[in-house]
């Protein structure tokens, strides 16, 4: 049984700008109770909400009440522990452009100052880099970290704009861009299986792997977020930052060391290798899907309230990358929005044996499947070949070994949210599991080019029916190279 030792950080002020959003709302309000009931933040810790909204202190504790009440659990759910929780809570009013607004912030966060601060942006990207201009003019920046959501930009010239802005003010030491994907528990295990383990690595390259898939399906749509994402699509919006993530993690040599530059450099390493898709090659190379009405839902064009839009909710690409270590070894990516179901894995397939000693008849040799699998039922999954059990002949079968996290950690067990160890890890000051700019950039700078060319081609995404596996053209995608997609199944 797994034992984990909480150790407390040291008292905080945590200043979330947007504390009304639906982000705070689901996640960082429940995932701080959380922290705080396993005893990781000291009570004298201060969480400080801004929003535009007129609220009380008293109102907005009183929303975070509900917004506990709605997501925690009921075994985690204790009055005592929330009303101290709810305790640290604070509610300041703020609007960007009101001067009196920054000034109540400001002699809050000086009367009585924890030693560690930082700043959450949970926000429209576009009031990103005017909060940041007045933490700089308020010398409210100094000492403090910065919490950027993504997106990022919205291409690799936005990106370094905002990256200018912000750089104006903060040291990339003190820069914490979340991709919530990193916190994920599974992915950080993707780390352990390859770089704690000696079984792997000598495996792991194209000698040994024939391809790998990596695959984010959610079965929800765009809901009430239409108008938002019909100026974004799924590759800015899962594409450039989780998917590429997990790319690079599974992709990337050995670090010398698990810190956050020595992690970074080799994810960065890895973005620069990504051949290039331009022009034909980018049409050639990947495909759009946008997702069609079922009986009782509308479809994404209904949804987004934009009868000619062109914006994929689907997206499917065969990605290839120039290094001795994957040179042969492609890799397809998939993400979509109302999917047959909501799941994300890693699929390994390694190459088959050279020679079947058995013949083939009764005693096929399936290839070697390790699956990653992020969520749900969180774990691992390798699949060989075996022995059917029993005399009577020699038949062999698939058999699993499957680890999933939970049925190995005890029954009080809880899979934390990625949110948890990734606010914790601005607290301690660990940016591992954060972005650096040049990473940010060289992604844009694969991504933009794809996106550039779906443009010029002047073809609108492939449609495909609600709650399916997606667009047919990324079966064939695939099948042109004589292999196929895992069920999008749990
Ligand atoms: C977000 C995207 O970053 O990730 C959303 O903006 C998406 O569109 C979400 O739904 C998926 O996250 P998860 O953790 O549910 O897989």
């Amino acid at each position: 049984m797994m034992t984990s030792k909480i150790i407390p950080v040291d008292p905080f002020d945590l200043v979330i700008f947007g504390i009304t959003g639906d982000l705070a709302r689901r996640k960082l309000i429940p995932v701080l109770y959380y922290r705080f009931i396993d005893g990781q933040i000291p009570k004298n810790s201060r969480i400080i909400g801004l929003a535009r909204s007129e609220l009380t202190n008293e109102q907005f504790r009183n929303q975070s009440l509900e917004a506990l009440k709605q997501t925690v659990s009921e075994k985690d759910f204790d009055s005592e522990q929330v009303n101290h929780f709810i305790s640290c809570i604070h509610y300041i009013k703020n609007d960007v452009n009101s001067d009196e607004d920054w000034d109540t912030l400001q002699s809050l966060l000086k009367n009585a100052p924890n030693t560690v601060q930082a700043f959450y942006l949970s926000v429209a990207p576009g009031l990103f880099a005017p909060i940041v201009e007045q933490l700089g003019r308020l010398n409210l920046a100094e000492n403090s970290r910065l919490v950027v959501e993504k997106p990022f930009g919205h291409d690799l010239a936005s990106a370094k704009k905002l990256q200018y802005q912000i750089g104006n003010v903060y040291k990339e030491e003190a820069i914490y861009r979340i991709d919530h994907y990193l916190g994920k528990e599974t992915v950080q295990n993707l780390m352990a299986l390859r770089f704690a383990n000696k079984l792997f690595e000598p495996l792991w390259n194209s000698n040994h792997i024939d391809h790998i898939q990596i695959t984010a399906a959610e079965s929800l749509g765009v809901e009430g977020r239409g108008e938002y994402y019909d100026n974004i699509g799924a590759m800015r919006d899962m594409v450039q930052n989780h998917l590429l993530q997990l790319l690079c993690l599974t992709a990337m040599e050995p670090p010398y060391k698990f810190d956050a530059d020595a992690m970074r450099d080799e994810k960065l390493k890895v973005l620069r290798a990504l051949q290039p898709l331009m022009g034909e090659q980018a049409l050639r190379n990947t495909v759009r899907g946008q997702y069609l009405g079922a009986p009782d839902k509308p479809g994404y064009l209904e949804e987004c309230h934009n009868q000619g839009s062109q914006t994929e909710t689907y997206v499917a690409l065969k990605v290839k990358i120039n290094s001795w270590r994957w040179a042969g070894t492609p890799f397809y990516l998939r993400t979509g929005k109302r999917l047959r179901s909501q799941m994300a894995e890693i699929v390994i397939t390694f190459r088959s044996t050279p020679h079947s000693i058995f013949g083939q008849i009764d005693t096929p040799i399936w290839p070697n499947i390790l699956v990653i699998r992020l969520q749900p039922d969180e774990g691992l999954n390798l699949s060989i070949t075996t022995k059917d059990p029993g005399p009577g002949g020699f038949r062999t079968r698939e058999t699993p070994l499957d680890m999933t996290f939970a049925d190995n950690s005890g029954d009080d067990w809880r899979m934390p949210d990625a949110y948890e160890r990734l606010i914790m890890d601005v607290i301690r000051g660990n940016q591992t599991l954060f972005m650096r700019d040049d990473e940010v950039e060289a992604a844009w700078q694969w991504i933009d080019p794809i996106i550039q060319a779906w443009r010029n081609s002047g073809t609108a995404p492939e449609s495909y029916d609600s709650y399916s596996s997606g667009p047919t053209g990324a079966v064939e995608l695939i099948a042109r190279d004589h292999r196929r997609w895992r069920d999008v199944i749990v």
